[in-house]
């Protein structure tokens, strides 16, 4: 274990299990379909990776860059685009793939962005879900894990840009935010 990490959450295996869980479910709810898969980076790179590979539809996938954090553990609220979208969404049945729902200020935001754009339909799969901390209504469709209030690494998560190679994911230590 990484001598940052207080704890280990989800193993390598545990991911897997449930990433070709969720794989598996949006295969069937989207039986027929084509949907579109917009991961928001850099977070969900890793899962959108194993998602789509766990997913048996003709599917195609984007990829978006925002950006609401600055350098620290709390969202500041403000969200820019990066990198937008490089296909058209019109008409398309969206799925955004986030590495972790937590205050929601990011998703509401890009939310409103994507239905400007009419697309078909937009669910939201997260593969970490904190509903404590949520102050805007937003809600996961699909959503691997539900945890408590941590500041959590791994999978693609990171602090300041660091950890996101981890293959399991993790509580990071507070000494390592507070000094
Ligand atoms: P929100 O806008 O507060 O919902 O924050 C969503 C974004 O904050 C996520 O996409 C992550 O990039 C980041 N984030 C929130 N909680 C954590 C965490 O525990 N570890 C790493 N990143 C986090
Ligand atoms: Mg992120």
């Amino acid at each position: 274990m990484h001598k940052d990490v207080k704890q280990i959450l989800y193993t390598e295996e545990e991911l897997r299990r449930r990433v070709k869980e969720l794989g598996s479910q949006i295969t069937a709810d989207y039986y027929g379909r084509r949907p579109m898969l917009i991961s928001v980076l850099r977070g969900s790179y890793i899962f959108m990776a194993d998602l789509t590979r766990a997913i048996n539809l003709d599917l195609t996938v984007d990829f978006m860059v925002v950006s609401s954090y600055g350098a620290g553990t709390v969202s500041s609220g403000q969200v820019e685009i990066k990198k937008d979208l490089s296909d058209s969404i019109e008409g398309r049945d969206l799925i955004i793939v986030e590495d972790i729902l937590d205050s929601g200020n990011t998703l509401y935001y890009l939310l409103e962005v994507l239905r400007a754009r009419k697309p078909a339909s937009i669910r939201l799969c997260t593969l970490m879900d904190k509903p404590e901390r949520r102050t805007k209504p937003i809600t996961a469709d699909y959503a691997g894990f539900t945890i408590p209030d941590a500041f959590i690494v791994g999978y693609g998560l990171d602090f300041n840009e660091r950890y996101r190679n981890l293959p399991y994911v993790g509580v990071l230590k507070e000494s390592v935010y507070e000094k």
